[in-house]
């Protein structure tokens, strides 16, 4: 049986109902949250209706099982705090599609807060062996909340944990996130390789005070300490980095976050990534260094140092999708690295991984505008399809 493009679609839809944020095509579905939850019993539905075997964790990465060895394929449901409709959606919606349409036996999976809200990429990171149960237990999101205590809100559809050695290998599809194919005017990215991560949170704890009567040089601002610290590192990562280096300091906290005080406590994420594992390391010591030198007499904490390492694609896989490009997008299809985190890359402790990417309009995703042509949705799809016939 051929897989059925309107079928698909109209599935990619409905998951998008699941924290349809009203802008756009966006969605707010973070890990445990109602629309999450919502969500996937929805796909539990939906597997079950494939014919599929239903399976949660105890994290709430779901699974739709195959009867004895399968192909496993899939990606996230969950989103960014503001996300887009297709990052992870598209990767679970067409394993769907391949697993109720294929004479093959695929298995489809949706990892569980791929988007880090506790972690790096938790859910997967848990059920390869990457990250301890007990020590993701203890992570706490931006709020305060742990990860032990946010899973309890799916306790009542918790299994054991799924496993691995029923299957072959793992193929995830994804949009691209970045600019690349939208630029070159190709359909699809046959992946090479996944770049490595390192993610901690940083506290500056200065002196909270009067914002009208504390002298500027008696002072200990723990913004401008921050300040401080994002020059330096921009000035000092400068003979270090490539142009694929990248880093981001996405989420501030200052404390009592008041005009007329000066603000006693900065806490902040610092994200760094990178393909090779030594310049990773090279950054970290720059970013202790220079958090060390900045804080002075304040006070500094380091948070836990999540990470994951660079890793590159199967090459059998890796040519199956190739055959699968060639096929479906002649001349139109082209390898690349990526630069955003994947499943993928802690499924690969356990089988041999492979991905593969379709254009983002403008390269936009994070965001609520992220979007993708819906006949470069079916081409991925057909991508798919074509490899999954060939393994
Ligand atoms: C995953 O969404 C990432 O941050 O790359
Ligand atoms: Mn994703
Ligand atoms: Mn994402």
């Amino acid at each position: 049986m051929a897989v059925n493009a309107e079928r698909f679609l109209a599935d990619l839809h409905k998951l998008r109902s699941f924290g349809a944020s009203g802008v756009g095509k966006g969605v707010v579905r973070p890990a445990y949250s109602e629309a999450d939850i919502a969500a996937r019993r929805w796909l539990a539905g939906r597997m079950e209706e494939a014919g599929l075997q239903v399976r949660f964790d105890p994290v709430g990465n779901l699974f739709g099982l195959a009867e004895g060895p399968s192909l496993l394929m899939g990606s996230h449901s969950d989103s960014q705090p503001e996300g887009g409709w297709l990052d992870g959606a598209l990767g679970v919606i067409a394993a769907l599609e391949v697993a109720r349409s294929s004479d093959r036996p695929v298995s489809v999976v949706s990892f569980q807060d791929e988007e880090g809200r506790f972690g790096v990429t938790t859910g997967s990171a848990i059920w390869s062996g990457h990250l301890p149960l007990d020590q993701a237990d203890g992570l706490a999101d931006h709020a305060g909340i742990r990860f032990g205590a946010a899973r309890t809100a799916m306790a009542d559809l918790a299994g054991d944990f799924v496993d691995p050695g029923q299957f072959s290998g793992f193929v995830e599809m994804h949009i691209e996130q970045g600019p690349t194919l939208d630029t070159e005017d190709d359909q699809i990215g046959v992946v090479t390789d996944i770049v490595g991560i390192r993610d901690m949170k940083i506290t500056f704890d200065g002196q909270q005070n009067h914002a009208g009567t504390t002298p500027m040089h008696l002072r200990r601002d723990a913004f401008q300490a921050l300040s401080r610290f994002n020059s330096l590192i921009n000035e000092r990562f400068r003979n270090v980095v490539t142009p694929r280096t990248v880093w981001t300091i996405g989420h501030v906290s200052l404390h009592p976050n008041a005009s007329s005080i000066v603000p006693g406590r900065a806490q902040f994420s610092m994200q760094w990534r990178d393909g090779d594992a030594g310049r990773l390391a090279r950054m970290e010591e720059i970013i202790r260094q220079t958090a060390e030198e900045v804080a002075g007499d304040m006070g500094l904490e380091f948070g836990p140092l999540l990470g994951l390492e660079p890793v590159a694609m199967d090459d059998r896989l890796k040519a199956a999708l190739e055959h699968g490009a060639e096929a479906m997008a002649p001349g139109r299809w082209r390898h690349m690295p990526s630069g955003a985190l994947h499943d993928a890359t802690n499924v690969s402790r356990l089988m041999p991984v492979a991905m593969l990417f379709v254009p983002s309009i403008g390269g936009i995703s994070h965001d609520f505008a992220e979007d993708t042509d819906e006949a470069d949705l079916v081409a991925g799809l057909k991508v798919l399809d074509k490899a999954t016939q060939r393994l």
